[in-house]
């Protein structure tokens, strides 16, 4: 991987441990919030970017007018669990992803709490640090699903609690990090058997979904298909003996 881009993902790192005084804005929706540090590492990580790679465009959590094309696009989201952030919850993560033709092939993400550095490129396998990951083979009666509840959205609230009583009855047991990227690294790593969230956007899960299929897992939209990567869409990933049996599981919820 890049030295300039780990360099870059740690030392945005420092940012969000050594921020003091947190100051949080309501954006829109419900329960959404950023802080002073989201923007400010949003923009170190674009600056730093653009110097490694001029011709790179930039898709981003707190910036507007995101377009995803064919040209070379950083998805970002500078501190993913913001609310994790501002609370003192030392749960968040900030996520990298590099789209060519619309496809991440490049992925980083760094828990600055753990000093877990996460980076998978296109076929080449994903990595903590040195060590290769690989997701974890429980079956469905054995694992952990980590699920978002889709906060901004509280016309999913509903899906996602009948999704959650379905998982309690057909497999093991759920988890709530408050980080979809983490729940993602959860996965890559072998230490959950799934993820699902009804609505995420792709700085949440570019990154995290290249770290996840180069580590062995599968990917999708809940209701069938490719993630694609140009707006917010329904997300769920797993290990491929408990994919089909999740989304099963899942779409029993939308009925
Ligand atoms: C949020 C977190 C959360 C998930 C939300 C995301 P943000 O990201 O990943 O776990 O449930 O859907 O939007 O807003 O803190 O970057």
């Amino acid at each position: 991987m890049n030295r300039e881009l780990t360099d870059l993902i740690r030392s945005a790192g420092r940012m969000v441990l050594n921020a003091g005084h947190i100051s949080v804005e309501q954006k829109e929706g419900h329960a959404n919030f950023v802080t002073e540090t989201d923007r400010a590492v949003q923009d170190y990580l674009i600056e730093g970017l653009s110097r490694v790679f001029p011709e790179a465009v930039f898709f981003a959590e707190e910036k507007d007018d995101n377009v995803l094309t064919d040209k070379p696009t950083f998805i970002i989201d500078p501190i993913d669990g913001t609310t994790n952030f501002f609370r003192r919850r030392r749960m968040s993560s900030i996520s990298i992803g590099l789209c060519e033709h619309c496809k991440p092939v490049l992925a980083l993400t760094y828990n600055p709490y753990t000093d877990e550095l996460f980076t998978a490129e296109k076929g080449k396998g994903a990595f903590c640090g040195d060590t290769r990951l690989h997701v974890s083979d429980y079956p469905p009666e054995r694992s952990l699903i980590e699920f978002g509840s889709a906060p901004y959205y509280s016309e999913l609230a509903e899906v996602t609690a009948r999704s959650i009583y379905h998982l309690l009855t057909d497999f093991g047991d759920v988890r709530r990090t408050g980080s979809a990227v983490i729940d993602l690294m959860n996965v890559a790593a072998g230490l959950s058997e799934g993820t699902f969230e009804w609505h995420l956007k792709p700085w949440d899960f570019c990154a995290g979904s290249l770290i996840v299929e180069e580590a062995g897992g599968r990917t999708g939209r809940i209701e069938g298909g490719d993630l694609t990567y140009e707006a917010g869409q329904s997300v769920m990933t797993a290990n491929p003996r408990c994919f089909d049996a999740l989304r099963e599981c899942l779409l029993k919820a939308k009925l």
